[in-house]
């Protein structure tokens, strides 16, 4: 009995994925090494200080903690400058329309992010007001895999986890909804992730499918 559905943001509603490849490769670059696509499926879903950490570690380099608060620092300035030029077109082909059909339905939203530039961005392409609850960066001490982020979420909207749908493009996050019970859409390709259903997007998820989980 499906009563929520609990969105991740970056790769899920907004294709913000790209942007944060592309500025941990220009951080990775300005350090003298790189790392590829395949690497990068590793860093969704994870919080910023890991993913500079596992980077860092790509390269085999070691700094100190003051250097990777400056690293990380400047990573999200490129990152962010990024989304500021951001439209509200930019949101993924049928994630608003996906979200308002399940409004209509009576399912609970709630956003269930990593990042801690979630409210800036759902306010840049306008769909706050789309959310029950927001569960971002900011609210969270542990990590996807750790289920924490998504049983908070199901906290806040006042339903069981087992009501609780979750859409994650990342496996950090696939693993994570697992481990907090939930049912879980994987958005992106089969053999990357490992959930209950995988589709290319929210364009090809309806309320039939939804109930079928
Ligand atoms: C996740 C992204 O949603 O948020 C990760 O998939 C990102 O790539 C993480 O590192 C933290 O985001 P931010 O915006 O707080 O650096
Ligand atoms: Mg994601």
């Amino acid at each position: 009995n499906i009563k929520a559905c609990i969105f991740d943001l970056d790769g899920v509603i907004v294709d913000t994925a790209v942007y944060h490849y592309k500025a941990w490769k220009r951080l990775a670059n300005s350090l003298g090494f790189d790392f590829t696509e395949h690497q990068n499926e590793q860093l969704k879903g994870v919080s910023r200080v890991r993913s500079l950490q596992l980077i860092l570690g790509w390269g085999g380099v070691t700094k100190t903690e003051a250097e990777q608060e400056a690293l990380a620092t400047q990573k999200n300035t490129w990152y962010m400058e990024m989304v500021n030029q951001m439209q509200p077109d930019e949101i993924l082909p049928g994630a608003k329309e996906f979200v308002e059909v399940c409004r209509k339905a009576g399912i609970k939203i709630a956003l269930g992010s990593a990042s801690k530039n979630s409210m800036t961005i759902l306010n840049k392409i306008g769909i706050t007001n789309l959310f029950d609850a927001v569960i971002d960066g900011n609210k969270v001490s542990k990590a996807k895999p750790d289920p924490e982020v998504f049983l908070e979420g199901a906290k806040a909207l006042s339903v069981e986890p087992e009501e609780c749908v979750v859409f994650e493009d990342a496996i950090a996050g696939v693993e994570a909804a697992k481990a907090g019970n939930m049912k879980v859409v994987g958005i992106g390709q089969p053999g990357v992730l490992d959930a209950d259903l995988v589709i290319s997007g929210l364009d090809k998820m309806t309320l039939d499918k939804l109930f079928k989980l």
